[in-house]
């Protein structure tokens, strides 16, 4: 049977991959952004109902972090018009070891919803997607916790993964971790990418407080610097977070993508060959 699956942040990092699985397959899928329409914005409750009507099962993913302020009354909000919407399941994505966004898991297990929580660690993307891709391109990397081992996760193994808990009711009810296969640092991450691409990057190690100074000079706005800053300290910061993870080999049957592999895909795209501007 072909569902009608909402998408929300259907054009980010995993929610692309998730609306390209899924129509693949032949199900209905509507995303759920601020560039859409009906447009769907987090910080206004009156675009919930409007995206959730006539859907099935929803893949939520919260902007900017469910551990911001404001994301448990987001996040009531949206089960609310969920449970009047009918809703047959819900998958939330979460991030491993964020103290704060458990409130919000909590939620959407307590709501009487079928649903699924994923729980991803730092994803591989954020060097070709995301904020630290600037750095990379300009093949200079400084990062504070220069000691933390991070089972980085490839954002099309949480894709397969949550594809997987909408579509199978055998997972409704169950916490999913989803890591990559072993525990690197900032180190190794800036090697391998440069080992990928033949181009010499560095890494330089600095404090958690030199690197928020350096956000706070480049203008960053409060809010995302406390968000940045959190996320290393927190998250990075407590070594039982950075387990490597079982349930993407028992889910799928596969080994979950390295980080090395991840590079040498990325590599060959581009994305990190810095742009020659030739003069006129
Ligand atoms: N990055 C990581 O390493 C990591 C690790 C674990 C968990 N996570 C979780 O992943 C989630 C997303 O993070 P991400 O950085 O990966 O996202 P992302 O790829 O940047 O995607 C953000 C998506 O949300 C939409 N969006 C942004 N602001 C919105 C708003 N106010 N209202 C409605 N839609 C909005 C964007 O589309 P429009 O611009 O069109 O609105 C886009 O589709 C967070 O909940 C985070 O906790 C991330």
């Amino acid at each position: 049977m072909k569902d009608n699956i909402l998408v929300i942040g259907g054009t980010g990092k995993t929610g692309r991959r998730v609306v390209t699985s899924l129509r693949a397959l032949g199900h209905h899928v509507r995303i759920g952004s601020r560039s859409q329409t009906p447009a769907f914005n987090w910080d206004d409750p009156s675009t919930y109902a409007p995206v959730l009507e006539g859907m099935d099962k929803a893949y939520v993913v919260y902007s900017p972090d469910l551990a911001v302020p404001g994301a448990k009354d987001a996040i009531r909000a949206l089960v609310r018009e969920s449970r009047k919407a009918k809703l047959k399941k819900v998958v939330l994505l979460s991030g491993k070891g964020e103290r704060e966004a458990e409130a919000c898991e909590k939620i959407v297990a307590d709501s009487g919803l079928p649903y699924t929580l994923v729980r991803a660690s730092w994803f591989n993307q954020n060097f070709s997607e995301s904020f630290l891709l600037e750095p990379v391109l300009a093949g200079h990397v400084a990062l504070p916790m220069p000691d933390a081992a991070i089972p980085f996760v490839d954002a099309d193994d949480i894709a397969e993964v949550v594809v997987k808990a909408l579509l199978n009711d055998t997972l409704d009810g169950q916490t999913l971790e989803v890591t990559g296969p072993e525990k690197i640092t900032f180190a190794t991450v800036v090697r391998e990418i440069a080992r990928a691409t033949d181009r010499e990057i560095t890494y330089q190690a600095i404090s958690l407080e030199e690197y928020g100074r350096a956000l706070r000079n480049a203008r960053l706005p409060d809010d995302y610097v406390w968000l940045l800053e959190y996320l290393f300290r927190e998250v990075l910061g407590n070594d039982e977070n950075q387990t490597v993870s079982p349930d993407f080999e028992r889910l799928t049957g596969k080994q979950p993508t390295s980080f090395r592999e991840y590079a040498r895909r990325v590599a060959q795209t581009g994305v990190w060959s810095p742009k020659i501007v030739s003069p006129v």
